[in-house]
């Protein structure tokens, strides 16, 4: 049991979420899709990766934690505690508060985030108003400021454009900008830089590494790539049919237990070994029966 517990919990004291068996079910029949089977993690002030292969439950992991699940879905757990709050029993109303606020969500695609028919400037102002309570040149220099705290460069500018004049990395940086405006707690982001090419990616990703340790942010990190979770984030919940396979340090992954982790890491491509091809990955049918035991 130790081990569990030590697992589940690198934040000890610190930790922002703390979620127990959560479980989410598509449906009320019994062949209804179980997307998550008892996940349990803590999230502190640190970069924590889901991953694991497309369909193992990472998107719905962090839509459930925001309860944006489609009416469909049947929620359970025994806790998820942000701060002080119980979000298990938290009203629509009391969810309204949190999303966007206290905990925020990054898209894949900012195109859906953005609002395509208004100013760049005037769409980060109504987050500075509405959470920093800002009006007129006040609410102007924030914008300005929060724009360059995302290392946009030519702020003054950027501010009259809209949304289709920007690119994919400069419309997820100003999403991440009115995000900021209401000094969240936790950010989720769902395979943020899926879209963006190599470079902007890596901006993207100092961005948020600064975010972190500068303003104490606790960051989920969803992907399905193993190798930029592996460079990228502290600590990594390892995703396989709706279940936390395994959990570990992120510098520890080479020496992951799990056949389901090891076979994700032997199809890896490696530039230091001369392999003829790549291993296909076998899997064992008892990894996606239910995990209780096996832990
Ligand atoms: N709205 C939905 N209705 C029914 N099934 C869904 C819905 N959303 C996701 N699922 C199912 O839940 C499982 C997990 O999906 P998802 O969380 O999107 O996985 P991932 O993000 O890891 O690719 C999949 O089997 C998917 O088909
Ligand atoms: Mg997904």
């Amino acid at each position: 049991m130790t081990s569990r517990s030590q697992t589940l919990s690198a934040a000890g004291q610190d930790s922002l979420l703390r979620i127990r068996n959560l479980s989410v079910r598509f449906g009320t029949s019994p062949e209804a899709t179980r997307a998550l089977r008892n996940v349990s993690f803590d999230l502190g002030r640190e970069k924590l990766g889901i991953v694991g292969e497309s369909g193992s439950g990472k998107s719905t992991l962090g839509r459930a934690i925001l309860k944006l699940l489609p009416p469909i879905a049947q929620i359970s757990a025994d806790r998820m505690q942000f701060d002080d709050m119980d979000l298990v029993n938290a009203s629509e109303r009391n969810m309204l508060a949190i999303r966007g606020s206290r905990i925020s969500m990054i898209m894949q695609d900012p195109k859906y985030a953005l609002d395509p028919t208004m100013r760049i400037g005037d769409q980060v102002g109504e987050a500075v108003a509405l959470h920093l309570k800002l009006r007129g040149r006040e609410k102007r220099r924030k914008v300005l400021e929060l724009l360059e705290s995302v290392e946009i460069r030519g702020v003054e500018r950027v501010y009259d454009l809209y949304p289709h004049q920007v690119s994919g990395g400069m419309g997820q940086r100003i999403m991440i900008a009115s995000t900021l405006a209401a000094n969240p707690k936790v950010i989720i982001a769902d395979e943020p830089t899926s879209a963006l090419d190599v470079t902007v990616r890596r901006k993207l990703l100092i961005l948020l590494d600064k975010l972190v340790s500068a303003q104490g942010i606790g960051l989920i990190f969803i992907t399905h790539d193993l190798n930029l979770a592996q460079d990228f984030c502290d600590r990594l919940l390892i995703m396989y049919s709706g279940q936390v396979v395994e959990s570990l340090k992120a510098a520890e992954l080479r020496q992951a237990r799990h056949p389901y982790t090891q076979g994700l890491l032997a199809s890896l491509p490696r530039l230091d070994l001369d392999l003829p091809r790549l291993p296909v990955m076998m899997r064992d049918p008892a990894w996606a029966k239910d995990m209780e035991t096996a832990r």
